[in-house]
């Protein structure tokens, strides 16, 4: 598939980049949406073309994508709040308006990144994902939607706490839930792979990195090892985050401050109670075995490199 013509949108954020790094390794023509100028000095979208675009004015994201000549877009935009206002901007209307602008220019493929926790609704983002994968799938654009688990970057916030001595903090005894995490270059490769796959048109792709499923507990595990300390944890009640979500949920209708607070609190009770994995929609059970599985990176050597470089 060497010569297509690829618009990567998000660009600029972790899996964007990595995308881009990517398309480009392969020879595709790629051109990298952004929406601040500054991002063409991003080392990671080196040898694509950079072009601006307001992806909240369908006008602008029409003219930018009719100007591309692109064969695929890829989008791999997403809130950076996950705010329910943000949310629907972005995850929805952003992705309608790059759609739309997709069917008027000829676009031949439409690849989403969405992610797995949409097959269980709960929050406003997720909400926001799934009436645009709807709309994605009624589109006469051929499209593959995929749905990772977690990113090694979303178990990686306790790192500076176990260099600097600390316990790790788990919820409840740490085996609630579970995931199997994938590395940003694995999961772009995954994402190249769909450009010219004709057999993924239509497609959902639930997708996971290689190796068992781990827990909360096993993530602590991994990171103390990586840091060759003897591990020990501190457990939190999940009921906590649920205490939060009523608290701030009580002035929520007269505080839009309030209300997002209340937001974040119960899409923190959701990471700390739902696994990342396919749920099974006959037993309704999480199933590591139903996951399929893609790449190589395992997440303890992206601790062992975080841990190499000098604290932040
Ligand atoms: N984190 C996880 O473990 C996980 C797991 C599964 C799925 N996912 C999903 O993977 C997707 C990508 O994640 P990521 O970590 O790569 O995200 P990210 O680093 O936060 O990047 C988000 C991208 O969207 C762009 N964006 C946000 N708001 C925008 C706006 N108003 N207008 C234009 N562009 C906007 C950002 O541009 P700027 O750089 O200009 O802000 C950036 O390019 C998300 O849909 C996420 O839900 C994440």
């Amino acid at each position: 598939m060497k010569g297509e013509a690829v618009a990567v949108a998000g660009a600029s954020g972790t899996i964007g980049r990595a995308v881009v790094r990517e398309c480009v390794a392969r020879g595709f023509e790629v051109i990298a949406l952004v929406r601040h100028a500054s991002d063409r000095d991003v080392p990671e979208l080196a040898g694509a073309r950079v072009q601006t675009v307001n992806l909240a004015d369908p006008t602008d994201v029409a003219l930018a994508l009719a100007e591309t000549n692109a064969d695929v877009v890829i989008s791999c935009i997403a809130s950076r709040s996950g705010s329910p206002k943000d949310a629907l901007k972005v995850d929805y209307e952003a992705n309608c308006h790059l759609l739309r602008a997709g069917e008027g220019a000829g676009v031949q493929h439409f690849i989403l990144l969405s992610a797995i926790c949409v097959q269980k609704p709960k929050l406003a983002f997720q909400r926001a994902k799934l009436g645009f994968e709807t709309e994605l799938r009624t589109s006469r654009i051929a499209h593959t939607i995929i749905r990772p688990t977690a990113f090694f970057k979303s178990l990686s916030g306790q790192v500076e706490r176990v260099r600097a001595g600390k316990p790790f903090f788990l919820f409840g005894d740490g085996e609630l839930t579970a995931c199997k995490p994938i590395s940003d270059g694995d999961l772009a490769r995954f994402i190249a792979n769909q450009v010219g796959n004709e057999k993924a048109y239509g497609a959902i792709l639930p997708i996971g990195g290689p190796g068992p499923a781990i827990t909360l507990k096993r993530q602590g595990e991994l990171l103390f090892e990586a840091a060759g300390l003897e591990p020990k944890f501190r457990s939190v009640p999940v009921g906590v985050f649920r205490l939060f979500a009523a608290i701030f949920s009580l002035g929520a209708w007269a505080s839009d401050w309030l209300a997002e607070k209340a937001e974040y609190a119960r899409i923190a009770r959701y990471y700390a109670t739902e696994s990342m994995l396919v749920l099974d929609p006959v037993t309704g059970q999480y199933c590591a075995e139903a996951t399929p599985e893609f790449g190589e990176d395992q997440l303890i050597d992206h601790y062992r490199a975080i841990l190499a470089d000098p604290p932040k």
